[in-house]
C-alpha cells in the first residue's frame, strides 16, 4: 500500500492556510505547518493532527527543517499580509517576506524527491488593472506589501529556470481578495462584519471606490489540491465577483437587513481596481463550490 503524501504549510495557521491545513488533514495526507503564531494565526487548531513548527521563517534554521522534513508538496504562504501594515513599516514588511520567501526556495533546490512547491502570491503584484490581468502580462506592485510578494514571483521563475531540481515543479497562486470564516479585522469583511453585529463603525478607505474581487475561502482548498495535482506555472484565482467597496456594503446590508456604519480614511498611493482572469485556472478544471453569494450568506450567518 502506497503511503499517504506528506505536506508542508507555511502558514498554515493563517486565515486562508487553516483551511488547507484542514483540508488535507481530512484527506488523511501527514501535514506539517510551520508558524510563529503571529498576527493572524489561529494556534486553536492545533489538535495533534499535523505537526506544527513555531518559527520565523526568517530564520536560517528554517532551511535544515524543510530539507529535514523531506515533504513531498510544500506551499509557501506565511507573509505579513497587512497593506497598511507595510506601509507603516516597509522596511520589515520587505525583508520578513523576502528573507522567509527566500528560505524556502533554498530548501527546496536541496529536495529533489519533491514533487511541487506553490508560492502564494496575490492580485496586487499586478498593481492598478485597467483590464482583467493575465498571468503573462507584467508585475507593477505599487505598496510595500505588493513589492514584497512579487519578489516571490521572480525568484520562482529564476529558480525554476536555473535550478534541475526544481524545474517544472513550481507554481504561484495570485488570489484575489479571499473572504470567509477566521479572517481578522484588519480586512474589509471582516469589518463590515462586526459593524453589522456591534453597531462599531468602520474605516472605509478613499470613499468606498476601491474596486477589488471576492473569493470565498472555502474554494481555496480544492484549487490550491488542483494545482499540486497537475500546475505549473501562475495561477489567477477569482470568481470574478468584483465589487466597489461601498457595493460590497450595500450587498452585506442587504443579505442581513442591517446597517453598516462607517467613516472616512485614506491609503496612500492605493491601487483603485484590482481584476484578473482566471482562464488559466479553469482550464485546469476548477470550479468554485461556492458562489460569492452563497459565500457571504454563510459568512455573515444569514444562510437559513
Ligand atoms: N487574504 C487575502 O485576501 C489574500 C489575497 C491574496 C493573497 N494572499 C496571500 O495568502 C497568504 C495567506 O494570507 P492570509 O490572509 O491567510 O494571512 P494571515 O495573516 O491570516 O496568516 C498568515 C499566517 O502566516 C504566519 N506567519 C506570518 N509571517 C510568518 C513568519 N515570518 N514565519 C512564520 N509564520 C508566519 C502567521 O502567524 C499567520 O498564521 C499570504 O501569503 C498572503 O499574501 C492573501
Amino acid at each position: 500500500m502506497q503511503s499517504s503524501p506528506k505536506i508542508l504549510i507555511t502558514g498554515g495557521l493563517g486565515f486562508i492556510f487553516s483551511h488547507v491545513t484542514e483540508y488535507f488533514v481530512a484527506k488523511g495526507w501527514k501535514v506539517v505547518v510551520i508558524d510563529n503564531l503571529s498576527e493572524g494565526s489561529h494556534p486553536e487548531i492545533i489538535d495533534g493532527s499535523f505537526v506544527h513548527h513555531n518559527i520565523h521563517m526568517a530564520e536560517p534554521e528554517v532551511v535544515d527543517l524543510l530539507i529535514k522534513e523531506k515533504p513531498d508538496y510544500i506551499i509557501h504562504a506565511a507573509a505579513i499580509s497587512d497593506v497598511d501594515y507595510s506601509i507603516r513599516e516597509p522596511y520589515r514588511t520587505i525583508k520578513k517576506n523576502t528573507l522567509g520567501m527566500m528560505h524556502v526556495f533554498e530548501a527546496c533546490r536541496s529536495l529533489p524527491e519533491l514533487n511541487k512547491f506553490i508560492y502564494v502570491s496575490t492580485d496586487e503584484v499586478y498593481g492598478e488593472c485597467e483590464h482583467k490581468m493575465r498571468e503573462g502580462e507584467g508585475m507593477a506592485p505599487r505598496n510595500p506589501y505588493s513589492a514584497s510578494k512579487g519578489i516571490g514571483s521572480l525568484v520562482r521563475i529564476a529558480y525554476a529556470n536555473t535550478y534541475p531540481a526544481l524545474a517544472g515543479k513550481t507554481a504561484e497562486t495570485r488570489f484575489c481578495n479571499v473572504f470567509g470564516p477566521r479572517q481578522d479585522t484588519r480586512k474589509i469583511l471582516p469589518k463590515i462584519k462586526e459593524s453589522l453585529e456591534k453597531g462599531t463603525s468602520i474605516p472605509v478607505h478613499n470613499e468606498g471606490t476601491g474596486y477589488r474581487e471576492y473569493v470565498y475561502v472555502k474554494n481555496i482548498p480544492p484549487a490550491v489540491e488542483l494545482i499540486l495535482e497537475k500546475g505549473i506555472g501562475i495561477y489567477n484565482l477569482t470568481t470574478n465577483d468584483g465589487f466597489t467597496v461601498q457595493d460590497l456594503i450595500k450587498k452585506a446590508e442587504t443579505v442581513t437587513g442591517k446597517k453598516v456604519a462607517t467613516h472616512p480614511s485614506e491609503r496612500p498611493g492605493m491601487d483603485m481596481q484590482y481584476q484578473m482572469d482566471a482562464s488559466r485556472i479553469k482550464e485546469l478544471g476548477w470550479s468554485p463550490l461556492y458562489s460569492f453569494e452563497e459565500g457571504l450568506r454563510e459568512y455573515l450567518g444569514s444562510d437559513k
